[in-house]
């Protein structure tokens, strides 16, 4: 039996996401995968695919054909941890050029931020004081990265390309160019060893919640710089501040936090050495994504298994 447009329909079920971008960019890129949003008593039984950010347990419950959820960003631990959706439905993990180019725009732009110290630039300024300012070559800096898949093996080839010593840490063994390669937690105490810029790109988990703390501060040396762009799960925050307090870190970047948008009155806010972005570190592109699932979809038609599936044991 051929497979018709109706039957390609991809249901957008958001929690407040906006859709006007998503609707334009599959009637350009993907004009045969109907993109229709989700608007409340809608019959969404006949539909096969889902595209979801924060899952939306009535709706979901009611979708009696679904084939596939793609997830609108790489991170589906939301998605994971909802009892509302069966096992046997695969989770699509967001994976597209858009996304990762956001990322490794990010990682280098914070990277060079502080390696070049521009927040002790940008002080003096506002002072009207001129600083006699010293900073290494790139090849003399450190830069760590937790998490070497995706976004991570990804900034981690242009900091190499930049000229920057680069080393990553992830479950299984990796091999990127000139990227030295840490495995497993009896790996991490090497892999922290003399890292001035540690970069999370972690899923979070519940091997990876809290990660990031005194234990982790404690191993880099003195002055160095954290940046999260992952989940703000992964921060012990009472640790990052005292981690300031006490010069272990020199400053933080934080683009994602426990409590979003942070509460009104949170520390961080009017912290002198944590420099914040609001969850917007890289985003999915309508555009470059609607090529991606009109891919996915393609193979799944054609019985080729889908790619960058989440692993529902592993967490991520
Ligand atoms: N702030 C933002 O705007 C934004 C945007 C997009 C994504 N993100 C975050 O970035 C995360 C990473 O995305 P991705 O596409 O790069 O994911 P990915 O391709 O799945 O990569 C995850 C990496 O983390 C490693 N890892 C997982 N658990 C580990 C553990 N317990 N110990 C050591 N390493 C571990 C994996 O190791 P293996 O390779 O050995 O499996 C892999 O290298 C997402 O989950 C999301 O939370 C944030």
């Amino acid at each position: 039996m051929s497979v018709t447009r109706k039957d390609r329909r991809l249901l957008f079920i958001g929690a407040g996401e906006r859709a006007d971008d998503w609707v334009p960019a599959f009637a350009a890129q993907a004009p045969d995968v109907p993109f229709i949003v989700y608007e409340d008593g809608m019959d969404v039984g006949a539909f096969r695919y889902a595209i979801i950010w924060r899952p939306n347990p009535p709706v979901v419950t009611q979708l009696s054909n679904l084939e596939v959820i793609f997830g609108m960003g790489a991170g589906v631990e939301r998605l994971l941890g909802d009892p509302s959706i069966p096992d046997r439905i695969p989770i699509v993990r967001m994976v597209e050029p858009g996304l990762t180019g956001g990322m490794v725009e990010y990682v280098l732009w914070q990277t060079i931020y502080h390696h070049r110290r521009i927040w002790e630039l940008e002080e003096a300024q506002r002072e009207a004081r001129w600083v006699n300012q010293y900073y290494p070559a790139p090849w003399e800096r450190q830069i760590g990265i937790l998490g070497l898949g995706q976004l991570g093996s990804a900034a981690a080839r242009l900091l190499v390309e930049y000229g920057f010593k680069v080393k990553g840490w992830s479950r299984s063994r990796k091999s990127v160019d000139e990227v030295k390669s840490f495995a497993g937690a009896e790996e991490l105490p090497q892999f922290l060893e003399g890292v001035e810029i540690l970069v999370c790109l972690l899923p979070l988990t519940a091997d990876t919640q809290g990660i990031i703390n005194a234990g982790v501060f404690n191993q880099l040396p003195m002055g160095s710089i954290l940046i999260n762009a992952a989940r703000g799960g992964h921060l012990n925050e009472a640790d990052l501040l005292q981690a300031l307090g006490s010069g272990r870190l020199a400053a933080a970047t934080l683009d994602v936090f426990h409590v979003e948008p942070l509460p009104e009155g949170h520390p961080f806010w009017l912290h002198p050495r944590i420099f914040m972005t609001p969850h917007n570190a890289s985003l999915t592109h309508p555009a470059t994504a609607a090529i991606e699932i009109k891919r996915q979809i393609e193979r799944h038609e054609s019985g080729l298994p889908l790619e960058h599936v989440a692993d529902r044991n592993r967490g991520y």
